[in-house]
C-alpha cells in the first residue's frame, strides 16, 4: 500500500540534473553516444531525454565555466508544487519559460545546492525499447527458445534514477531534504572513529522516496560530506546488465573517458558503469539495484573505499575524496 505524506513534499521521481557547459556540440554529441536524444535545444541551452515520457532528463546550458546548477525533483500535483513553496527560502511557483513549460518552485539546500520542485511539464511519446533479456539461471531458467543478440550501441537510457551531491556539511542537508519532503535514509555512509558501534559519525547518506509499504529504488538522492562541492554525479537506468555492456563498448570505441565499470556497488547492489563528460563530470549507467520499502533496515557502513564495490573494476580512490 503507498502512503503519501500530507505534510512533507511527495516527490513522483527525479527530473534531471542540469550542468553548465562551454561547449554545447561537444556535450550532445557525447549525450547521443551516452544513450540520449535531443529533446529541444535553443540558443543557450539543450535538453537531453531519455526514452521513457520525461521531456528532458538532462539539460546543458552555455556558459564560461564548467560547473553543476542543480537538480530537479517532480511532483505529480500542483498541491505538491504549493506545498515546496512553503518551504523557507523558496521561489514560485513560476511558470517555466523554457522547452516543456510547466511549473517550478526554486529551492536552496543548506549547503547551498539549488533544487528545482516541478510539475506540468510536457510529456513525451515513449520510444520503444527492445524487452529486457531474461536469464536462464542455474537454479531457475527464464528464458526460452529465444536467444540473446546484443551488439555494441548507444544504449538507450530510460530515465535519470538519481543524483549525488557532494556538501561540505552532509548532516544539515540530509536533515534538510527529509524535513521537507518525503524521504527516508536508505543507507548511511559512516567515519571511522573511537564511538561504539552504531554511533560512528555520519558522512554521507543514500535517501529514497518514501512511500509506506510500496517498493522504491534505493535512493533517488545521495548526499556525501566532501572536499568538493558540486555533483559527484548523475546516474541513468538503462534495461539490463547486456544493456549496460553494449553502452560500454560503445563508449570505449567512441573514445570517451572511463572513469571507473563495469562494477556492482555493495550499497543499493546496483550495476554500475561511470563515464566522465567532456567537461569531467561524472555520470553512470546502472541496472538491477534493490527495491526497498518501509520494512527495510538501513546499513550504517564503515568501510573502505574498495568495500563499496563488490565486484568489477573499482573506482581510483579519488572517487571517495
Ligand atoms: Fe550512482
Amino acid at each position: 500500500m503507498t502512503t503519501l505524506s500530507q505534510t512533507k513534499v511527495n516527490i513522483l521521481d527525479v527530473g534531471y540534473t542540469a550542468y553548465q557547459v562551454t561547449d554545447l556540440d561537444l556535450m550532445e554529441r557525447f549525450l547521443i553516444d551516452f544513450g540520449m536524444t535531443r529533446s529541444a535545444r535553443t540558443d543557450g541551452a539543450v535538453y537531453m531525454r531519455g526514452t521513457g515520457s520525461n521531456h528532458h532528463v538532462h539539460v546543458a546550458r552555455l556558459g564560461s565555466e564548467n560547473k553543476f546548477l542543480g537538480g530537479c525533483l517532480v511532483v505529480a500535483s500542483r498541491e505538491e508544487l504549493d506545498k515546496a513553496a512553503l518551504i523557507p527560502g523558496a521561489v514560485g511557483p513560476e511558470a517555466i519559460t523554457e522547452p516543456g513549460g510547466g511549473w517550478r518552485v526554486t529551492l536552496t539546500t543548506p549547503n547551498k545546492h539549488t533544487i528545482w520542485v516541478e510539475w506540468g511539464v510536457a510529456k513525451v511519446p515513449e520510444m520503444p525499447v527492445r524487452r529486457s533479456y531474461r536469464m536462464n539461471f542455474a537454479s531457475e531458467h527464464l528464458r526460452h527458445n529465444s536467444a540473446v543478440r546484443q551488439r555494441p550501441e548507444a544504449t538507450p537510457v530510460l530515465r535519470i534514477g538519481h543524483f549525488v551531491l557532494w556538501v561540505p556539511e552532509a548532516v544539515p542537508e540530509i536533515d534538510w531534504f527529509m524535513q521537507h519532503f518525503a524521504m527516508a535514509p536508505a543507507d548511511f555512509i559512516c567515519a571511522h572513529s573511537d564511538n561504539p558501534p552504531g554511533q560512528e559519525p555520519v558522512v554521507g547518506t543514500f535517501l529514497r522516496v518514501d512511500r509506506g509499504a510500496e517498493y522504491v529504488e534505493h535512493h533517488c538522492i545521495l548526499i556525501n560530506q566532501s572536499i568538493h562541492y558540486g555533483c559527484h554525479h548523475s546516474s541513468y537506468e538503462v534495461l539490463d546488465l547486456d544493456a549496460v555492456m553494449a553502452g560500454h563498448d560503445h563508449l570505449v570505441a567512441k573514445g570517451w573517458k572511463l572513469d571507473a565499470g563495469v562494477g556492482r556497488h555493495y550499497l543499493g547492489s546496483l550495476i554500475y558503469d561511470y563515464w566522465l563528460d567532456p567537461f569531467g563530470q561524472r555520470i553512470e549507467h546502472y541496472t538491477d539495484t534493490d527495491m526497498i520499502n518501509h520494512e527495510y533496515v538501513p546499513v550504517r557502513f564503515v568501510g573502505s573505499a574498495d568495500e563499496t564495490t563488490q565486484w568489477g573494476m573499482a573506482p581510483p580512490s579519488t572517487f571517495f575524496e
